[in-house]
């Protein structure tokens, strides 16, 4: 079978493509070398592409990515543009102008993924002229302008003009991933678009390798050389994705992109709307997946500790049913998850009520778009007189595993948070974790910052009377 897409309005078709080929090179081949390669590990934004894919909101939008990042099969079925396509005819698209007359450009190797990001942009739905979202470029660097003609282009912008095509493509629905079977020279990708079909490749082919984002497996492929004899992804499955709330729980899809949960459930959930603008840029956001966050189990993995906090279980699928497991008990080891062959991670369940404070706090070398050092998410709820009734400490970057704090949260409970619940909390905390040296941190530091944190918290809180942060948790 070959692979099919739509690229800048014009149907593309792909035979003799190895399956790990990330979609920057199969660009470039074809002569479309706007799509430029800085670092193919996700950091830099050159290479972004938009995809025409619908939001949580069910309408078509554009979506930017790093197309460093997808490999080619992954973009059977699905519409693109890549910065070639942004401009029609011989004029420049007003983003483009916009980035010439603010002096956004002056090597000129970042601008075209500037330009792809700005695109999007342009088109969001709701966007006010003379407003802007920071995050919309986030994940662009630019080694030689500066960011302030950039981000003045972006200010500039004025609306979409009504007959505008870009604009006028969005009132149609975007194509939906389409299933795929796809070989060569003995190497396999299979998107599944049913999950009885998922289990059958994967009794059939127990070395199989379950490819959602492909945000952290291929910067694997790019830097480490990593090819699987069969790769299946995810995201055909309809059965992945959902965000629901009920009276008992608020569950997430496995396969949904973060920036889809961080749209979905903004001002929902206090913890996750602190995490999503430390957790890499908008640009990574758009692709990765929470199933792919908890499944790499990554001791440095950020949802995970604020996901722990919260108390969250996961709900296990495989041909046999459906189990759940509290996610306190997935990471069994050094990235190893409770995950036997023939399973994956479907969704995850968050339970209600929600604790009334929640905190979470990131120490890394860059405030943005950086990874942790040390994450720690605290999750209390204390009744009308200030007294903890429900503690949850956990933490990302102090051992082998993401991991909460279980006697220093017994040591709060029934206290008062405040200087005496600190010194209570102080010795468990100091015997919790046995942090590793690295080029991050030393072990010394990462010890120093378990408890530090906690003290942030603690301060934070008591500056704050209970029950305004109360109301303010549940905003
Ligand atoms: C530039 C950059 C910045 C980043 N910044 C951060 C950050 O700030 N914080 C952070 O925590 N992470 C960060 N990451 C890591 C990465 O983006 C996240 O871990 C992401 O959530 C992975 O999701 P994915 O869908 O892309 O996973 P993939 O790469 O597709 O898969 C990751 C792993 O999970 C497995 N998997 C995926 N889905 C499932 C499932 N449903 N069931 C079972 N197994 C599954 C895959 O087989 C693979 O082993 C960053 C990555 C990059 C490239
Ligand atoms: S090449 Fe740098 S993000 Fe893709
Ligand atoms: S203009 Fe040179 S890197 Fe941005």
């Amino acid at each position: 079978m070959q692979i099919r897409f739509r690229l800048n309005g014009q149907d593309v078709e792909a035979s003799d493509v190895d399956p790990h080929l990330p979609l920057l090179h199969f660009l470039r081949e074809r002569g479309l070398t706007g799509t430029k390669e800085g670092c193919a590990e996700g950091e830099c934004g050159a290479c972004a592409i938009a995809l025409v894919r619908p939001g949580p909101d069910g309408k078509t939008r554009y979506v930017p990515i790093n197309s460093c990042l997808v490999l080619t099969p992954a973009v059977h079925g699905l519409e693109l543009v890549s910065v070639e396509g942004v401009a029609e005819d011989e004029a420049l698209h007003p983003v483009q102008l916009a980035m010439v007359e603010h002096g956004g450009s002056q090597c000129g190797f970042c601008t075209p993924g500037f330009v792809v990001s700005l695109f999007a942009e342009y088109y969001r739905e709701g966007r006010v002229e003379g407003d802007y979202d920071p995050e919309a470029i986030g994940g662009n660097l630019c080694r030689c302008t500066g960011y302030r003609p950039i981000r003045d282009a972006l200010v500039s912008l004025r609306l979409p003009d009504p007959d505008d095509s870009h604009r006028a493509r969005l009132d149609a629905p975007a194509p939906a991933p389409a299933p795929l079977r796809y070989e060569r020279e003995g190497a396999r990708f299979e998107r599944p678009d049913r999950l009885d079909a998922l289990f059958a490749i994967l009794e059939a082919t127990p070395g199989a390798k379950l490819l959602a984002g492909g945000t952290d497996l291929v910067v694997e492929v790019n830097h480490r050389d990593a090819r699987w004899e069969t790769l299946v992804a995810l995201d055909a499955l309809t059965e992945l994705r959902g965000i629901h709330t009920d009276d008992d729980a608020i569950t997430l899809g496995a396969g949904e992109p973060l920036a889809a949960i961080e749209e979905a459930l903004h001002g929902t959930i206090p913890m996750l709307d602190q995490l999503w603008p430390l957790f890499s840029s908008r640009l990574i956001r758009n692709r990765a997946t929470l199933g792919g966050n908890l499944a790499n189990a990554s001791p440095i993995g950020d949802s995970p500790p604020a996901l722990l906090a919260l108390d969250a279980e996961v709900v296990i699928a495989s041909r046999a049913g459906e189990r759940r497991l509290p996610l306190h008990d997935f990471f069994v080891d050094y990235r190893k998850t409770a995950l036997g062959a023939g399973e994956l991670l479907k969704a995850v369940r968050i339970p209600r009520p929600l604790p009334t404070h929640q905190r979470f706090y990131k120490v890394s070398k860059r405030v943005m778009d950086d990874i942790s050092t040390v994450a720690a998410a605290f999750a209390l709820t204390t009744d009308a007189a200030g007294v903890v009734r429900h503690a949850r400490l956990a933490y990302g970057g102090v051992a082998a595993t993401p991991k909460r704090a279980l006697e220093a949260e017994e040591a709060l409970v029934g206290h008062r948070l405040d200087s005496g619940a600190l010194e209570r909390a102080r010795g468990p905390l100091e015997r919790a974790f046995t942090p590793m040296d690295d080029h991050r941190g030393s072990a010394a530091y990462r010890r120093a910052m378990v408890v530090r944190l906690f003290e942030k918290l603690v301060f934070e809180l008591g500056a704050t009377p209970p029950a305004v942060a109360g109301e303010e948790a549940r905003r």
